[in-house]
Formats: C-alpha cells, structure tokens, sequence
C-alpha cells in the first residue's frame, strides 16, 4: 500500500517516466489557505536540476491542484494535487530490465512483480515518488507553522564530512537560515563547501556517497502521540522507510545510547517559567511514544545511491548467466541532498496526523 495516516490519509501514486505522478490527501480541514509560494519552496529544494542538487534530471515539479480546494483554501474533500513527468527518457532503463542493479529494488521488484513491474526509472521504487510527498509535506508544514511548530532538517554528514547539530533545545531560526543558504544544506559553512567537493569527486569518481540527515520538530504540544505500536516513533519510522534509500532511523541518543549510562541519558526535568521542561534532550523529545513538550530530534541514513557508474557484477536474468554492469542515465551521487526536505515532509505528516486528534 502507498497510504499511511489515521487521521490525515496520505496516499502516493505514480510511476516515474509515466504520465504524471501524485498524491490524494484525505482529512485536511476546510478553511486553509493554501501557499504556492512556501509549498514551490519545499519542492524545489528535492526538485531536480535546481543547480544546488547534484543530478541531471530537469524537472519543473509544479503540482496542478484538481480537487479539495476552491478559490485557493482547502474545501474538506479529499485534495489530489499531480505533477507532470515532463522529462521522460525511458531509453536510458531498457537494460536493467533484465539485468538489475545492484543495491536497486531492480531484483526484488521483478521477482515479487513477475516482471511487469514499470522498470523505467525504478518505476514506483524511484526517488521521484517522494515530489508528491513533499508537496503534502509542505501543506502539513504550513498548516502546523500555525500552530507554533517549525521543523528543520539538514544533512548532518556526508561520509565523514560533519555539520554542526540542530539546537535540540528551542528554535533556532538562524539555523534554518543558514541551511536554505550554504550551497548544501548544513548548517556549517565550511562542512557545506567540503562536503560539496567530496560529493564533486565521488561523482567524478563514478561513484555514491551515503549520508546522515538530523531533523527537529519543535514546539510539539506536550501529551502528542501514542502508545505501543501507536508510538510517535513508529509511525514516524514508518513513514521514514517509505522513503527508498532510507536505511536506519535514530531518535535522540538513538544507537549512542548503549555507551551511556541512566545517569547521563536521561532528561533531567526542570521548570521554566512554570512549564516542566528538561534540561537535555537524549531522549529526542519523546518518553513513551509521546511527546514531552522538548524537540522531537531524529537522524535518517541514507545509503550511496545504488546506481553509479563504475561496472559492477549483476546476472542477465533472461539468459540465466553472469554479466557485468556500468549505469549510464542520470543520478544522484549522494541522495541525501535532496532527501533532505523528504524527511522534513514525513515529519510535518505524521506530528499533524498526531495533532489532529485534539
Ligand atoms: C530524492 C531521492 C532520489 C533518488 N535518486 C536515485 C538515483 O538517482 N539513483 C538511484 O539508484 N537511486 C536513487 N534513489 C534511491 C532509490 O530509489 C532506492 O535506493 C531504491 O528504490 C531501492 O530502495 P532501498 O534503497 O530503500 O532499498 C533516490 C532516493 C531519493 C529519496
């Protein structure tokens, strides 16, 4: 199923050198009005082809609106907003059909599918799925901004490049700038030109680099969320490994935390001004599946994409015998920049989903 949510419904569709890919968003309330302008802002920072992204694939990603709002505000009935595929060049898939790519879905999706499966372009498995996402995730951004949550993601490392770390305390606005601006998003000027020449060289290298993404959700209402298989981290990792490439999901600490001890973990609480807050936040902002009013704090790892230049070893599946393989088409060679307002879109979706049930 490409749905998810309980009381938003968000459901994707689409294949990537098709006609047009998009999204329906069941649940959103009447009365919002909706912003071109910020929503064009989000989707041109995963859209291909922007200059500060690193592929070749143009894009111009401008969702057409044909349901669920009327004179520019949300109508209550279910929005589908499309995206037409303009830059569509098949040609370039026509031998992965029999021979998959490694560390592609190319393999998996013939076997489960019995090969009718859309292998253009990954089909349904490609990055491409994740523009109707941000387009939902940039209503859902706006939609929470009214309420006080702001939410920021940047990519926290590049190979072993670093950037400094989201303030995981309050809102830091400068921050937020800071990412829009450098030439990658960090926060950190210098980790940004250096982790920009690596991406260069990996590149030149016919080659992927892998990547790690922090984002923050601030301002989430104290007693957000949900209990069990229900937890805020649950389904917020459920909606995180819908996006391919996707490999691993922390929360706070996350897989630090087996080096530490109780004493050092935990999130001493204090008050301020009369509001119960603590005064670190290893815990991500959650206790319980449930927000405790700090910032909701993950990371994401994206992998090296898997489709890179230098040859690697695949089977001819038609003919049954090892081969030999060199991508051509055009690719990412580091995912995670424009992955980066992806997990923010999946972030936004999920803590309205929450917020919805107030
Ligand atoms: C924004 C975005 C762009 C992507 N671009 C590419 C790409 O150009 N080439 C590629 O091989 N994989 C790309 N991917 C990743 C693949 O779609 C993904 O690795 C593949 O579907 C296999 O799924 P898995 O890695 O989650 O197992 C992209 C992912 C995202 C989120």
């Amino acid at each position: 199923m490409s749905s998810f949510g309980k009381n938003i419904r968000v459901n994707i569709f689409g294949e990537s050198h098709g006609p047009a890919i998009g999204v329906v968003i069941e649940g959103l309330k009447p009365g919002h009005r909706v912003d071109l302008d910020s929503i064009y802002g989000m989707m041109d920072r995963r859209r291909p082809g922007t200059g500060r992204d690193v592929t070749a694939r143009k894009e111009k990603d401008r969702p057409e609106i044909i349901s669920g709002v009327f004179n520019g505000v949300t109508t209550g009935m279910p929005l589908c907003a499309i995206i037409k595929n303009s830059d569509r060049r098949s040609g370039d898939y026509d031998e992965m059909r029999n021979i998959p790519r490694p560390g592609h879905s190319d393999y998996t999706a013939y076997v489960k599918y019995g090969g009718f499966n859309d292998v253009r372009g990954g089909g349904a498995f490609s990055g491409r799925l994740t523009a109707p996402l941000v387009f939902a995730g940039a209503m859902a951004c706006d939609i929470l901004r009214k309420s006080g949550i702001e939410i920021a993601s940047h990519l926290l490392a590049v190979g072993d490049i670093e950037d400094t770390g989201l303030n995981n305390i309050e809102y830091d606005i400068n921050q937020r700038k800071s990412i829009l601006e450098n030439p990658l998003p960090m926060i950190d000027r210098d980790a940004a030109k250096k982790a920009g020449l690596l991406v260069a060289k990996v590149r030149s290298d016919g080659d992927s680099i892998g990547s790690l993404i922090e984002t923050s959700v601030y301002n989430i209402p104290a007693g957000t969320g949900g209990v069990g298989f229900d937890s805020f981290e649950s389904n917020l990792a459920k909606v995180c490994f819908g996006v391919p490439g996707l490999k691993g999901i922390e929360f706070g600490k996350g897989f630090e935390l087996h080096k530490m001890r109780g004493s050092e973990a935990n999130d001493p609480f204090r008050l301020e001004n009369g509001a119960v807050k603590t005064s670190s936040n290893n815990a991500g902002g959650l206790l319980g599946g449930i927000s405790d009013g700090m910032p909701l704090v993950f990371n994401g790892v994206m992998k090296p994409t898997a489709s890179i230049a230098l040859e690697q070893d695949s089977v001819d599946l038609k003919n049954n015998v090892e081969t030999r393989l060199a991508i051509r088409g055009r690719h990412d060679p580091c995912i995670g920049i424009r992955a980066v307002p992806v997990l923010e879109a999946c972030a936004a979706l999920v803590t309205l989903d929450y917020m919805m049930e107030a």
